[in-house]
């Protein structure tokens, strides 16, 4: 069952979505060489309490902290670590929730740290153009297959590898919710998109293949062939002609 989202409930979610937008508005600043993953995560932490919501993913199925931070070849779920500084030329995936009034809102962004090779830069620019490409595939009446679809043939255009073990996801009173998301499907297929549907798409992208690894720690998944991947979330809600993006930075 897909849930569908009131108006105060919308309003919450644009609240939650909001901060997490905030947050990672800020952490983007503070990619720069020299600088721990783990000093990124306690900003993340103290910033989204400041905003008066909580974190969404500390303790999340036992996740261990607010932020994940997977740089190069991680794709997602990196956890933060006091041991891990993030050097020149890096690509930095920064992916955060929150929990404002019982909502979730979850995004991600992926930065350059300092000047990155060119065909990371790319990297970078398709994957967020892959979400944009999603997004402007949803409306009302469509299907989830009808956005899969989008993302798989846009990215499979540029050469690079879209990630098929992580999908995105229904999102509201928990961060995950029915339907589920895939970057890579069948147009025409799936469920159908209705207004006050909350959805967190976030095309994940390999500069090479795009199998993934779920490293020993049980969490952090890198790319099996050791290529740069990015990461690019919003959390949207689905209107008559289009989607609203909840996550966008408010201020
Ligand atoms: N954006 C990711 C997701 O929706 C973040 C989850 S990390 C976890 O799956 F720690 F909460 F699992
Ligand atoms: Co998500």
């Amino acid at each position: 069952m897909v849930e569908l989202k009131t108006p105060p409930e919308l309003e919450k979610m644009r609240t939650a979505s909001g901060i997490v937008a905030s947050t990672l508005a800020l952490l983007r600043e503070k990619i720069k060489p020299g600088v721990s993953t783990l000093e990124l995560d306690r900003l993340a932490e103290a910033e989204i309490r400041r905003r008066g919501a909580q974190p969404a993913f500390l303790g999340y199925r036992g996740y261990p902290a607010t932020l994940c931070v997977s740089i190069n070849e991680e794709v997602v779920h990196g956890i933060p670590n006091a041991a891990r500084l993030i050097v020149e030329g890096d690509v930095v995936s920064l992916d955060l929730g929150a929990v404002w009034e019982g909502f979730y809102g979850d995004a991600a962004i992926t930065v350059a740290a300092g000047r990155i090779k060119p065909e990371r830069t790319r990297l970078l620019e398709v994957t967020e153009a892959a979400l944009y490409r999603a997004l402007e595939t949803v409306k009302s009446g469509i299907r989830i297959g009808d956005v899969s679809h989008a993302v798989e043939e846009f990215v499979a255009s540029t050469g690079m590898g879209v990630v098929r073990e992580f999908t995105g996801h229904g999102i509201g009173r928990h961060l995950h919710e029915e339907p589920s998301i895939p970057n890579f499907g069948k147009p025409g297929t799936g469920v159908v998109l209705k207004p006050g549907m909350t959805l967190a798409i976030e095309p994940m992208v390999c500069l090479g293949a795009a199998e993934v690894v779920v490293k020993d720690d049980g969490w952090t998944a890198v790319s099996a062939d050791g290529s740069c991947a990015a990461h690019f979330e919003h959390t949207v809600a689905v209107t008559e002609d289009g989607c609203e993006i909840l996550s966008s930075i408010q201020d």
